[in-house]
């Protein structure tokens, strides 16, 4: 659905608006993260938008600009946050709470964090059973959307801004089959009229963005853009559209290893995979409706990478488990377990184990900035409904009904170095190497 004509993309905006749905802490340690470069207090690791070069050329031509001198992207100077969250309070107040961040760098940051208040959220409890939200919108959820709409215009006109993007970090919402009202831009609108609570509040917020002409990325396991009528707007209304689940631990080095056991042609019998988890995230996930919706985009990978139906004999009696335990103990720090048992020649079996410590917020803060500047780098290319060039960072990326997601790392940052190339009339890259040894140059 990625418009394939090309259009070079039309100037960054100097400033630009990021809306964070749900405000805790992905969302608090990616502003603080934002104010803290800004103060030369930090640097941006993990941002590709930031750090990253792209190679331009030949090998021989030694053409590597960073991506953000590449591409136009508005500068960490011109972003300007905003959002929405079912508590009340200030940023500073989340970051505190969300314990990340020392607080010896919070206090630094105080005054910047305390300007940002979370407007108030479209909440209904039965999507997030652990929650009870007290800053909600009144109404329905035809009211909830027109108060979202107008939020959006508020928060544009009150900080001058031309341009804006929606990021999903909010609770991860229980698990749902789709239903005739998420079929059609027509049945949706009907069911926001008649309040039908068949449309979860991820999808209120994600209509109101669209309608509004906003980017929405979506960074949990929720339904929210990802449904055929939502599609069918974004289209209409030529926005770009991008999710879901933010790919940030486990699930990253998973879709590293899993393209290396199987380029190798060696079998995997078993992946265990656990994780303990003190956040709040890890208390919505204790819901094992919250769960299901997370263990869906966390399985999902194996199976695209491994292709069982293609190699029966390496993976087709693979055991995948994935499970998560709330433990408060460690907070954000989280620890994620992996036994993979695998086998090689003639059936000798082997076993790897990672254990990997990560901090969850940390490795998603840079990843929610890389959407945001993205995202309205496509709109401004032109592009509209999903962005599958940014399957780099979802777990359970969002492609066209025709293809299957591609889930290998690496594929999907060539594919998205590829998109900046093209986007910009560079030549692609394919990584073909014959032109080192025409005749003459060997
Ligand atoms: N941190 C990671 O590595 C990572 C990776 C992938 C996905 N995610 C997803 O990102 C989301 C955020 O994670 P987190 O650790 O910041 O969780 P969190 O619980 O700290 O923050 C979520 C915030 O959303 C708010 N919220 C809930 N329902 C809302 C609604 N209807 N409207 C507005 N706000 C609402 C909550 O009050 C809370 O402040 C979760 O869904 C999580 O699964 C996180």
């Amino acid at each position: 659905m990625t418009a394939s004509k090309r259009q070079i993309p039309t100037p960054a905006a100097p400033r630009m608006g990021i809306l964070l749905q749900g405000m805790g802490a992905v969302a608090s340690t990616v502003v603080a993260g934002v104010l803290a470069v800004r103060q030369g207090l930090g640097q941006p690791f993990g941002s590709l938008t930031q750090l990253s070069h792209i190679r331009l050329g030949k090998r021989t031509d030694n053409r590597n600009p960073l991506i953000r001198d590449f591409v136009p992207l508005t500068p960490l100077d011109g972003l300007v946050f905003g959002g929405w969250d079912i508590f009340g309070g200030d940023l500073y107040e989340a970051c505190a709470h969300a314990k990340v961040l020392e607080a010896s760098l919070l206090e630094k940051l105080e005054s910047g964090l305390r300007e940002i208040r979370p407007m108030p959220g479209a909440f209904d409890q039965n999507y997030v059973r652990r929650l009870n939200g007290t800053h909600i919108k009144p109404g329905g959820r035809r009211d909830w959307a027109n108060a979202l709409r107008q939020d959006i215009r508020d928060f544009k006109k009150l900080n001058d801004l031309e341009r804006c993007v929606v990021v999903n970090c909010s609770s991860t919402e229980v698990y749902a089959e789709l239903l005739p009202v998420h079929q059609t831009l027509e049945a949706f609108e009907r069911g926001l009229d008649e309040n039908d609570s068949n449309i979860s509040p991820s999808m209120v917020y994600a209509y109101s963005a669209l309608m509004e002409g906003l980017p929405y990325a979506n960074g949990t396991p929720s339904w929210a853009a990802d449904t055929p009528a939502l599609l069918e707007l974004a289209l209409k209304n030529g926005v770009p559209v991008g999710g879901k689940d933010f790919k940030t631990g486990q699930t990253m080095v998973k879709t590293v290893l899993a393209p290396m056991f199987k380029a190798r042609m060696l079998g995997v019998a078993g992946w265990f995979s656990t994780n303990i988890l003190g956040n709040r995230d890890g208390e919505v996930l204790e819901d094992p409706d919250s769960f299901k919706a997370k263990e869906k985009t966390k399985l999902g990978v194996l199976d695209t990478i491994l292709q069982p139906e293609l190699y029966p004999e390496l993976y087709g009696n693979l055991y995948h488990a994935v499970r998560i335990n709330y433990y408060p103990p460690r907070g954000d720090s989280k620890e994620g377990w992996d036994n993979i048992d695998i086998f090689g020649w003639l059936g000798y079996p082997m076993q790897i184990k990672v254990d990997f410590l990560c901090r969850d917020s940390i490795l998603a803060a840079p990843i929610v900035l890389d959407l945001a500047l993205f995202h309205d780098l496509a709109q401004r290319a032109g592009r509209k409904g999903v962005q599958e060039w940014l399957s780099f960072y979802w777990k359970s990326p969002m492609t066209s009904p025709q293809v299957y997601p591609e889930h290998d790392l690496f594929i999907q940052l060539t594919k998205l170095k590829n998109n900046l190339r093209y986007m910009m009339g560079e030549e692609l890259i394919t990584h073909l190497g014959v032109e080192y040894y025409d005749e003459g140059n060997v």
